[in-house]
Order: C-alpha cells, then structure tokens, then sequence
C-alpha cells in the first residue's frame, strides 16, 4: 500500500513535469526510469475523475488518454476502487486501458453519451490507430440491463434509439468495446460485463490478441454477443469465459476477407450458438481453429451460417465438448451441436461455398442432431468427422421437429429429427463416430443419417456406430 502510494506519487509529480515541462523534468524523468515499467503510466484520477459511479469522469478520462505521449506505449490507469462513469473515450496509438481490479468502466445510457453515427456507438473505442490494448483485471460494463424495456424469459425486449434514423429495428443501441482499422490490439485479462448490443467487437483490424478475457451477459437479451471478429486477420484468442445470450465467438465479413483466427481453451454458454461464422459473409473466411472449447447449455454448439456469398475454407474444430438444449423458437438454433448451413439470404442471392472443414475429437450431449446443408450453387465440400461421440436425449419440454434454416432462405422447416440431416455435400468422410441414442419412444426419432434428396455425393462411413442406450432418469 505504501510502495503503491510512493509510486502514485511519482507517476503525479512526471504527469505535472510532462505538462508543464519544468526545469524539473529531466530530474523526475530519471527517476520514473526506476519504475518497473519503461513505459509512461498515466492516472485518471490525477485528471480529476471521481469514480463515484454518478458524475461523468468522460472529460478527466480522455484528457488522461490525450495527454499520452505518442508514438510511446502509454498506461492510463483506472485505480481501485473506482466505478467511472463516462460518455464514449477514444483509445490513441500506444495507449493501454488498465483498469485495476475492483473498478469499473462504466458505460453511459443516454444517446447523448454516444457520437452521432450509430456506428460508433461504443463506451471504448479505438478507430484508426495501433498498438492498443485494455488490460488490469478490471470491468468494463455496459449496464446492459439498462437498455431492457420488458423483462421476459423468452427473450426480453429492448429499447431501441431508432428515433435517430441512423439505425433500424431493435438492433440500435451501444455495442461495449469495438476496435475499427486498428494494428497490434491486446485485449487481456479484463471483464466485459453487461453490454447493451455487442461486446468486444473488432473490424478491420490485423494481429488482434484477446486473452483471459471474460464476458457476461443477460441470458435473455437478444444481441450481446461476446466476441464478434469482423473482416480482421490473424486473431488469437485464448482462455476466454463467456457466458451470455447471443453468439459466444462470432468471426464476420461484411466488407472484407477474415482469414487467421484461432480460439483455444474457452468455456461458452450461450442461448444463441457458442462458435458461429456469419450470418453476415459477403466476404471469404480461411484459415480458423477451434481447439479445447467446453459449450455447455447452449442452443446452437459449432455454427457456419453463410448467406451472402462468401466461400468458407480451411476451419477445424477440435477437442470440444458440447451440450445443446432447446430454448425458445424466438432464438435462432434447434440444439444443434453442429450446424453447417449456406443458403442464399434471399431467393436472388448470391451462394457461398464451404470447403475442407474439419471436425476432430468432439464429443456431446444434445436435444438435437447434426445438421448439414449446402446449396445447389455452393455447395460443402471436403468435410472430414474423425473421433465424434453424439449422445442424444430430450430432456426440456420445448418443441422440436423444425429444422432451422434461418436467417432468410427456407426459415423453419417441419422434419422429424436425424442422426445427421444431410444435403448439397460432395465429398464426406467420416472416422470413428459413435451415435447414442437415449430410449425416449415419445420423442419418435429413429434415423441416424437422413440423406434429403439425393444431392450427397462421394461419402464414406468408417467405424460409424448407432444404438439405443437406456437412461436412468429420475
Ligand atoms: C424502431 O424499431 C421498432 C422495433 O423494431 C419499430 O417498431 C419502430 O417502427 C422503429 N421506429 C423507427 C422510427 O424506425
Ligand atoms: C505491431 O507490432 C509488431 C511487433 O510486435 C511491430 O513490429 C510492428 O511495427 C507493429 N505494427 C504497427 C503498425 O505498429
Ligand atoms: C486481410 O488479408 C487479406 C488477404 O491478404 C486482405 O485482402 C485484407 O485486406 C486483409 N485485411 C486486413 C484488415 O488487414
Ligand atoms: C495467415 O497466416 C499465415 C501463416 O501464419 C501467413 O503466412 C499469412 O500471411 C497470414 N495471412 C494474412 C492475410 O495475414
Ligand atoms: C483446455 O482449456 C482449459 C481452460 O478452459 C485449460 O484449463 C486446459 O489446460 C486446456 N487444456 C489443454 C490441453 O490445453
Ligand atoms: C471433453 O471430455 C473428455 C472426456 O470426458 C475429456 O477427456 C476432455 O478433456 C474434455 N475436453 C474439454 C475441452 O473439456
Ligand atoms: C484427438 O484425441 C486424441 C486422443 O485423446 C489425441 O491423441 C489427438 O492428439 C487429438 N487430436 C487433435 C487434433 O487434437
Ligand atoms: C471424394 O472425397 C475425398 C475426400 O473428401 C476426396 O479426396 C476424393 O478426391 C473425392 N473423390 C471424388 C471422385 O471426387
């Protein structure tokens, strides 16, 4: 406490010393060069924020960020305890947010706290510049339930700031964290809590770390994703914890390719689909991995949902386990553990094709089977499910018998349940997969593999396996 006090002290008088560049410099200069780190550590409370969770800290913050010395890496330090209540701040190149353990970023809930293009409606944002990050073990939080209008466990209803016309429908409030046309971005060992839209979203950006990361929000509201990777390159992202209600991890093209992600050693639930490229994906996706990823409880496990044209290629998933449920309809998702869909978004759209996907060492529990379908004019090719264990049993009360074709092409479809539903694949290889199938006679499924009009091309089974088993349930 001491120590830290003595350095706060230090870290005030170099704060001074820059901005006013006394004669005093050089000498409190050398003495920051003891500190532990090299680079300028910058307090927002030295700025003349409050952190009382009531007053807007905006100004005291973004002069603390603006007065980081570029090109350096700059720290600019939220200290504990501290709940900083603030409009949009705007990250610059070489600034890292540390937010402390015990304080909190706290995002406004008035329009007026956002900028004017809807596009920009984020609490923190970094636009243009590089080498930024957020670090600290702090919080950042969106008081998402701020934006809930009615409370409902189907799926709650949320205010929408459409009246400005910058954006449509229900999907118009403030995203939490976003990073556009950025370089070098490090987002690390922080809690993002809350978001009123999406959480940490990423565009256009190339070599993006995003590690020990975690992510929560309301099960029941609709778009607080947790991770959404849009049109970016080379992404890694590990030990991630997120558990909210739309899509977990959400890689995304709408103006440009995305290729290089990894995801690695994450825990998800979700009440949407814990891993899921697209919908949006005008452009290509290449090159992902997903390997040692617990899902739990989630409507929808790993998902391609492509409907604007872009080809997928490259992807394996490995070393995942999965349990799916039912939830209602309203959410998009049938407890698929694995969905595999391209299908044009509307009749006249363009198909995107999906090729060389690999599924290895998966095992899950689900209300629900496989399902994968192409597209007359983009159709799955080179698939490969090597060590997959499927167990399947009911255990809600929610309907079933609807195959999911949403968003767009042939929405919800009435069909019995399958083992796997297939259609529109050339080239299928399976190894060593084992199906159990609970003995539920009310649930009236009994086809392992559905092959829907004959538009299945070049499979082969090997140690494929189907059985009944008895559940003990209670
Ligand atoms: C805002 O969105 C709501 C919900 O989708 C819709 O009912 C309403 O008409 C929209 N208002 C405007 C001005 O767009
Ligand atoms: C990104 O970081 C790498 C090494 O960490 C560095 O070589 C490169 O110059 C950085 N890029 C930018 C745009 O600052
Ligand atoms: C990602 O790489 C592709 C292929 O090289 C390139 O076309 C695209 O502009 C890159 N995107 C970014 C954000 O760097
Ligand atoms: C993707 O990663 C590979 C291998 O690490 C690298 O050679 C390639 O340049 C990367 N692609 C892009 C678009 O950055
Ligand atoms: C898998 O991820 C978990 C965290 O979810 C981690 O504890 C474990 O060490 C990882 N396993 C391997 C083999 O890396
Ligand atoms: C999945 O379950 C298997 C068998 O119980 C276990 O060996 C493996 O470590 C689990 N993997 C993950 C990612 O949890
Ligand atoms: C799949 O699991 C086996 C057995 O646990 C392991 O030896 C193998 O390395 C795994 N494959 C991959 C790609 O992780
Ligand atoms: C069948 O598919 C396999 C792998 O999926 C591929 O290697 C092979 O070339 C295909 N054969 C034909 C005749 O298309």
């Amino acid at each position: 406490m001491r120590l830290f006090s003595l350095y706060i002290f230090h870290l005030i008088i170099l704060v001074f010393s820059l901005l006013l560049i006394t004669p005093t410099q050089s000498h409190l200069t050398t003495s920051a060069i003891q500190l532990p780190s090299q680079s300028p550590t910058i307090s927002v409370t030295d700025f003349g924020a409050v952190g009382n969770g009531r007053q807007y800290d905006t100004r005291a913050i973004q002069s603390a960020i603006d007065a980081c010395p570029i090109p350096k890496t700059c720290h600019v330090v939220f200290s504990s305890p501290g709940a900083y209540l603030t409009a949009t701040i705007h990250l610059r190149s070489g600034v890292l947010l540390v937010v402390e353990e015990g304080a909190v970023i706290l995002g406004g809930t008035q329009l007026e706290d956002y900028p004017k293009e809807s596009e920009k409606w984020y609490v923190v944002l970094a636009e243009q510049v590089d080498n930024v990050g957020i670090t600290g073990g702090g919080e950042i939080n969106g008081q998402g339930l701020e934006f809930v209008k009615r409370f409902d466990e189907k799926k709650n209803v949320m205010v929408s700031w459409n009246q400005t016309g910058a954006c449509a429908g229900d999907e118009c409030r403030p995203r939490l964290v976003g990073f556009i046309g950025c370089k070098n971005i490090s987002v690390s060992n922080i809690n993002l809590i809350e978001p009123a839209y999406w959480c940490l979203h990423i565009v256009d950006c190339d070599n993006i770390g995003i590690h020990d990361v975690s992510i929560y929000g309301n099960f029941n509201s609709p778009n607080n994703d947790g991770i959404d990777i849009q049109d970016s390159n080379n992404t890694v992202i590990s030990r991630c914890h997120i558990d909210t209600g739309d899509d977990a991890i959400c890689p995304k093209t709408y103006n440009g390719p995305l290729y290089n992600l990894t995801a690695t050693d994450c825990w998800i639930r979700t009440k949407s689909s814990a891993i899921k490229l697209g919908s949006a994906s005008s452009f290509d996706f290449v090159h992902l991995l997903f390997d040692n990823i617990t899902i739990f409880q989630s409507h929808r496990g790993l998902g391609l949902q492509i409907r604007d044209g872009g080809n997928v290629k490259d992807i394996t998933f490995s070393n995942i386990n999965i349990s799916t449920r039912y939830y209602d309809p309203s959410w998009w998702g049938r407890a698929e553990p694995i969905y595999i869909t391209t299908c044009p978004r509307y009749s006249n759209g363009k198909e995107g094709s999906i090729s060389d996907i690999h599924f290895i060492n998966i095992t899950s529990v689900s209300e629900n089977g496989v399902f994968l379908s192409g597209s007359k004019g983009g159709l799955i090719r080179d698939l490969k499910f090597s060590n997959i264990d499927l167990t399947y049993r009911r255990w809600t009360n929610y309907i079933g018998g609807l195959v999911d074709y949403r968003p767009g092409c042939s929405g919800l479809v009435n069909h019995n349940m399958a083992g796997i539903i297939m259609e529109y694949i050339d080239g299928f290889q399976v190894e060593n997969f084992n199906m159990r199938w609970s003995e539920q006679k009310s649930v009236g499924w009994d086809n392992p593999l559905d092959f829907r009009p004959s538009t299945v091309n070049n499979i082969s089974f090997v140690n494929f396996h189907s059985s009944f088993y008895h559940h003990h349930s209670i």
